[in-house]
């Protein structure tokens, strides 16, 4: 997909059920999202990605599909959807919808019909397999029964836990497959039919005037097949997805057709969630013609996550973060235009994770926001797309837990789980969910200070962050100093057309790469002008003097009320997480 209107844009992701709740029902919905669209685009967002709002029984929050052609109703309906389409367009902006396809619900009606006759067309559209008791056949290593003795087909272990297969409903030896959630059935891509049906759908949104999808968990439509044992990682005796997906090839050969089929007569916007990828072939994904406009980095997201369990993930370093930061940029940026990011609703707080927790012990309010702002700039003006998830421009944090029986996220409850079974103590397991759980970045919206953040004027469905009377966009909207204008100050200076050509498609060009908590890096244009930005950011507390590789012209950004440049000076003084954007003299 090599259209480029959507470089010089900002987008932003919304999570509907926590965005805003228009009829106090305690979640968000469709009216919620119309009603704040003025105050997206007064931030400067273009695109917005909305997370599900399909109808779904909602077991994993609406990536469960049971209807792909209509809302679910506590989001709305679909003249809401309309009327969003069409205030978005009057504003200029374009409205992405989540692509969930690699499964649907067990509530869609084409699981039903499998249900009901495992052996005819319906059957075909999922992975269903009738089973035997007996035992594995002679030479079949790491064989897995079903508590009531089944021999499984395979032994993976879904991303929510347990293994991949489930009874069918009904039935006594027929069984299905679910790489997620056991409410998730996968849908088998090899039937042409499934393809079809999904093609036909996509188009049909597309026709009605979104501007594209971002997609969902692309990588695990394409199974190794046969299905076969791997050599189990855990106690469970089974084995994670991964070790699967590394041996299953020819993902391309659908996601190219699903592209001619849809995207591309449509000249849609997609955004890929791939994990996984191997490197030669990113090309494909969003090179020349590939599969998709962009995809996003998970680089710093995974960092330091352990096979082991949650309690054992590492906290990530401002080095290592600079790092994955810099590494990115150099795999992907030869290849095509990456998405940035630094939190999403499947991630912890970036505003958390990204400031380290020893630091954080030592700053006051006004340090942490200029940390924060740091963040902000750092990952923003990289070169890329920048994407801001809902309530990252006030810096939301994660939230505090006291208990398990607190948490919603199916994922964090399989780790509690793990954990537990480990023998990892309930305060390390809560800890460890805390820093690591989906249900951090999923607390609604903190709008003001009123009651429920002004979120709902019902019963919330998720717990508000107790800290919502410090962080709100009420309290920031008129503080020039805010994290919140920070942002507003980050779109618009990638914005204006002075600076466009150097922060949209100048080259990246690390700077200090090595100094210890520094990140910093060139912007550069060459045409029409040669102007050269430099982003430096002092990320730590400890003030210093750092090297310029050239004067600075200008301040067009600066976090701190500090003055800083002296002119014709190669060097510049920085407080604590002091970070600048300068224009050089080169
Ligand atoms: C993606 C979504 C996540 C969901 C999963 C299954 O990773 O971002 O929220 O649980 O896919 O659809």
């Amino acid at each position: 997909m090599n259209s480029t209107w959507w470089h010089d844009k900002v987008a932003y992701q919304i999570y509907p059920k926590s965005f805003y709740d228009s009829n106090g029902d305690g979640i968000g919905d469709i009216p919620g999202i119309i009603a704040r669209l003025d105050y997206l685009k007064d931030l400067g967002v273009d695109i917005v990605w909305l997370s599900p709002v399909y109808r779904s029984p909602l077991a994993d929050q609406g990536y469960d599909i049971s209807d792909y052609y209509n809302i679910d109703p506590r989001f709305g309906t679909m003249e809401d959807m309309d009327r969003l389409l069409a205030e978005a367009k009057k504003r200029d902006m374009y409205i992405v919808m989540d692509l969930v396809v690699n499964h649907c619900s067990d509530e869609h009606a084409w699981f039903k019909k499998a249900c009901e006759d495992p052996e005819g067309q319906y059957g075909q559209y999922f992975y269903l397999r009738r089973l035997k008791k007996a035992a594995a056949p002679e030479g079949t290593a790491y064989a897995v029964t079903s508590p009531d003795g089944y021999v499984l087909p395979c032994n993976w272990r879904s991303y929510f836990g347990g293994p991949v297969w489930e009874k069918l409903p009904g039935h006594e030896d027929w069984y299905y497959l679910h790489v997620f959630h056991k409410k998730q059935p996968d849908l088998n891509w090899e039937n042409p039919r499934v393809r079809e049906e999904i093609y036909t759908m996509i188009n049909w949104w597309l026709d009605r005037g979104l501007a594209g999808f971002r997609i969902d968990a692309i990588i695990n439509i394409k199974k190794a097949l046969p299905f076969r044992n791997y050599a189990p990682d855990r106690a469970d005796g089974l084995c994670s997805i991964h070790t699967m997906l590394r041996e299953a090839s020819g993902v391309g050969e659908f996601l190219g057709e699903m592209r001619d089929r849809t995207f591309a007569p449509h000249n849609a916007f997609t955004v890929g969630e791939v994990f996984g990828e191997k490197e030669e072939e990113l090309p494909d994904f969003i090179g020349k013609n590939g599969y998709f406009s962009t995809m996003f980095d998970f680089s710093e997201a995974i960092w330091g996550s352990s096979p082991a369990g949650w309690h054992a993930n590492q906290g990530i370093t401002p080095d290592a973060y600079r790092s994955c930061l810099f590494s990115a940029q150099k795999k992907f940026n030869a290849v095509g235009f990456i998405s940035n990011i630094i939190e999403n609703h499947d991630e912890p707080r970036g505003a958390t994770r990204y400031i380290p927790a020893a630091d954080r012990k030592q700053m006051d309010e006004r340090m942490l926001t200029t940390a924060k702002k740091a963040l902000a700039t750092v990952y923003f003006l990289a070169k890329g797309l920048p994407w801001i998830y809902q309530g990252q421009e006030i810096g939301m944090e994660n939230l505090p837990l006291h208990s398990i029986d607190e948490v919603d996220d199916v994922s964090s409850i399989d780790a509690w789980n793990v954990m537990r079974e480990l023998g990892v103590s309930e305060a390390d397991a809560l800890r460890a969910i805390e820093r690591n759980g989906r249900d951090n970045a999923r607390t609604p919206f903190q709008w003001s200070a009123a009651e429920n953040a002004g979120f709902t004027t019902g019963s919330p469905w998720l717990r508000v962050n107790p800290d919502y009377s410090q962080i709100n966009l009420d309290r920031q909207q008129p503080d020039p100093d805010s994290v919140y204008n920070h942002y507003k100050k980050l779109i618009a200076l990638r914005k204006d057309p002075q600076y466009r050509d150097p922060l949209v498609r100048g080259s990246f060009e690390p700077w200090l790469e090595d100094e210890h908590n520094v990140i910093a890096y060139l912007r550069r244009s060459e045409v029409p002008t040669s102007q050269t930005i430099l982003v430096i950011s002092n990320y730590q507390l400890q003030p210093r003097v750092l090297p310029l590789p050239a004067p600075a012209r200008r301040v067009l950004l600066n976090n701190c009320t500090k003055p800083v440049i002296q002119p014709g000076k190669r060097q510049v003084s920085l407080g604590g997480y002091q970070t600048l954007v300068l224009e050089l003299d080169m």
